[in-house]
């Protein structure tokens, strides 16, 4: 730290310590405009990352570059252990900063291995470091905790999602912002970041992670340890470790991609399927999306009867049901849409769900099932009071963000800009789109863009009237 700010933070501290200033100067806190700025230059980081829609997900003043997590589960109890480490990067001089976790006992955390005092109130877990953090340093938090993981229930719109448990482990899916409730993190797709896991679970139960597993699972005294390495980076809210009783199928896709399948022992009769469709389907979307960005792919299809997917990054994780050629193929859509190109803003949903699903079609249409344009056809004559067309799928709604006008009128977009600009163009674009942003975070505006530029096209007016415009368009 640069030392004339090391002292000025600490005379702060000592003065606001004290309770008092010398008697002949004016407290620090209550300076003129006319004054020189304050003296210390370190702030809190933000409670939220500064999407308008989820005001404390996410927080501000630092950028994470990797999660460690070492924990330990029993079924049986539903207890968790867990000692997460976190690596980042500071965005400005710090005082203190915040990390989302809900729930769970914190008995430490440590700031570059130096005793930091926390804070809890709500989903926000303040953290004061014994000193404070200069902008663009690196840091390292250690948070230890333990307790029993609750997931959150929305039963208005989103249904049970973070960690839940089951009888023989726990389904983890945590979108949107559900990972907080078994590890603290930045819990926003804005900051993504590089993952290892080392999960510990009682002999036979088996540890699925995102990545690729780190060597052969090791066994002693009752307990079996998996290590997963997630090298590219990821999203919070596709983190999962999903635990529990599984048939295994482990191998390459035809084209290479290593590969594995998970099946809860009740869903045995699918694995073979599940192994072979994922295999088909993400070699198929790396020639049309781009080469596949990940070190491995597969699915999961767990007893949890959630009755959804979620696109976990490597492994899609499927709740309760034997997945259908459709859903697997959304799933495996969101490794470019979604998973390697994240959103910014949650309100911008529909560059995943739009996409997914119009890689739904795509899918059919390959197969020789219906056309895209016939899905399209289909869809766009639901009737002008069908409620998708009075919520603009451009505009995801925080209290209704997976609403069903973000996934068909997100992808009927996509149709009515394949017609105006042509096959062509519009699949040379999707492969651009996902190469400039490969690993990154994206926008609506990005998109447009890109796709004026690559049509030549004025494309303003066949945007807004898919995704912003609250009727159906012409
Ligand atoms: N993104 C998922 C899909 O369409 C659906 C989803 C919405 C979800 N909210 C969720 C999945 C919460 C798990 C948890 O593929
Ligand atoms: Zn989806």
């Amino acid at each position: 730290m640069r030392s004339y700010k090391r002292w000025v933070a600490l005379m702060a501290a000592l003065i606001s310590v004290l309770g008092c200033a010398p008697a002949d100067k004016p407290p620090l806190a209550d300076h003129r405009l006319d004054d020189p700025p304050p003296l210390t230059e370190f702030r809190p980081g933000a409670a939220g990352i500064g999407d308008p829609d989820f005001p404390t997900d996410g927080n501000g003043g630092y950028d994470v570059s990797h999660y460690d997590l070492d924990i330990d589960y029993v079924p049986v109890t539903k207890q968790l252990h867990g000692v997460a480490t976190i690596k980042a990067a500071a965005t400005q001089d710090l005082s203190s900063f915040n990390l989302d976790f809900s729930g769970m006992t914190v008995s430490k955390v440590t700031v570059n291995n130096a005793t930091a005092t926390f804070r809890r109130q709500g989903s926000e877990l303040t953290v004061t470091p014994s000193e404070p953090i200069d902008v663009k340093s690196r840091f390292t938090v250690k948070v230890t905790y333990a307790g029993q993981p609750q997931p959150i229930r929305d039963s208005a719109n989103l249904g049970t999602f973070g960690f839940v448990a089951t009888p023989d482990g726990a389904f983890v899916a945590s979108e949107p912002d559900g990972s907080k409730t078994w590890f603290p993190n930045n819990d926003h797709p804005a900051d993504k970041a590089t993952y290892d896991f080392t999960i510990t679970v009682p002999a036979g139960v088996t540890a699925l992670a995102n990545g690729e597993l780190v060597g052969r699972p090791t066994t002693a005294q009752g307990k079996t340890t998996f290590r997963w390495r997630e090298r590219q980076p990821m999203a919070s809210y596709l983190a999962t470790a999903t635990m529990g009783k599984f048939d295994l199928r482990e191998g390459r896709t035809p084209a290479g991609i290593a590969e594995t399948a998970a099946v809860d022992p009740k869903f045995k009769a699918s694995l073979n399927t599940l192994f072979k469709l994922s295999g088909e389907i993400t070699d198929y979307w790396s020639t049309v999306f781009g080469p596949y960005p990940f070190s491995s792919t597969g699915g999961i299809v767990d007893d949890f009867a959630a009755g959804y997917a979620l696109e976990n990054q490597t492994k899609p994780l499927y709740g309760g049901f034997e997945p259908d050629p459709s859903i697997i193929a959304h799933e495996l859509a969101h490794q470019w849409f979604g998973d390697s190109l994240s959103i910014k803003r949650w309100s911008e949903l529909w560059l995943n769900e739009g996409f997914a699903t119009y890689a739904e079609w795509l899918w059919s249409e390959h197969k020789g099932g219906k056309t895209a344009e016939a899905i399209f056809n289909q869809e766009h004559a639901r009737p002008a009071s069908d409620p998708i067309w009075a919520y603009p799928a451009g505009r995801a709604r925080p209290e209704d963000l997976f609403n069903a006008s973000v996934y068909s009128r997100g992808a009927m977009t996509l149709h009515a800009l394949r017609k105006a600009i042509g096959d062509a163009t519009f699949f040379k674009l999707l492969k651009t789109w996902t190469a400039d942003h490969r690993y990154g975070n994206v926008t609506t505006e990005e998109f447009i863009r890109l796709a004026e530029q690559q049509s030549g096209k004025n494309l303003r007016p066949l945007f807004d009237a898919w995704l912003f415009q609250p009727q159906r368009p012409a």
